[in-house]
């Protein structure tokens, strides 16, 4: 995760410092979330057309996130929540674009702390695994795995708080361009896992 505004108070990582979260909401009164929009989201959905109609419909937030500035060296951690909207494209459960680290070799905890999720995560030689998140419980994310969060609750943010190492870097690119080999749906009211048809 990225891009974040911090009060001066945040900025005692150094020494050490506490940061409040809200486990209901992922907010913080001392960060600022940065947040996406449907309209960033374009080419990240199956149905892109279905997407556009809901940008011109409505341009809502589809998810936002926040982290301290820990500096990024080897051995500090980069911590923070994320917090994504109910909904869907078409078919398709709203989700974080998902990344792999620029390190790949990076592992990340998620711990869900609202809502109703999966973890889809996927290595670059095709293994993939996606894990049910729901309140208290904490999804490992092994290194190498791309990582994304998608929300199946039809009324619910998806509220995770996450940590990894802090000069790991983000790899959003490969996402961008690839897309993931799974996708996360309904089905007869239910989420399930297809194939992605626009797979690279
Ligand atoms: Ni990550």
């Amino acid at each position: 995760m990225a891009g974040f505004n911090v009060s001066e108070k945040a900025l005692d990582f150094i020494r050490g410092c506490t940061i409040d979260f809200d486990p209901k909401t992922g907010l913080s009164k001392t960060v600022q979330t940065g947040k996406r929009y449907l309209s960033q989201m374009s080419g990240m959905f199956a149905d892109e057309a279905a997407l556009q109609a809901k940008v011109a419909e409505n341009d809502e937030i589809i998810y936002e996130f926040h982290g301290l500035p820990v500096p990024e060296h080897e051995g500090d951690l980069a911590f923070g929540c994320s917090i994504v909207n109910p909904g869907k494209v078409g078919d398709e459960y709203y989700f974080t674009k998902g990344h792999f680290h620029t390190i790949l070799e990076t592992g990340e905890v998620y711990y869900c702390l609202k809502g109703h999720g999966y973890m889809l995560m996927e290595n670059p030689e095709g293994d993939w695994s996606a894990q049910e998140l729901r309140p208290g419980e904490a999804v490992y994310v092994p290194k190498r795995y791309a990582h994304r969060s998608i929300n199946v609750s039809a009324d619910e943010q998806l509220v995770t708080f996450f940590v990894f190492r802090a000069d790991a870097g983000h790899d959003y690119g490969t996402i961008e361009t690839k897309g993931y080999r799974k996708l996360l749906v309904e089905r007869d009211g239910k989420p399930a896992i297809i194939d992605n048809p626009n797979w690279k």
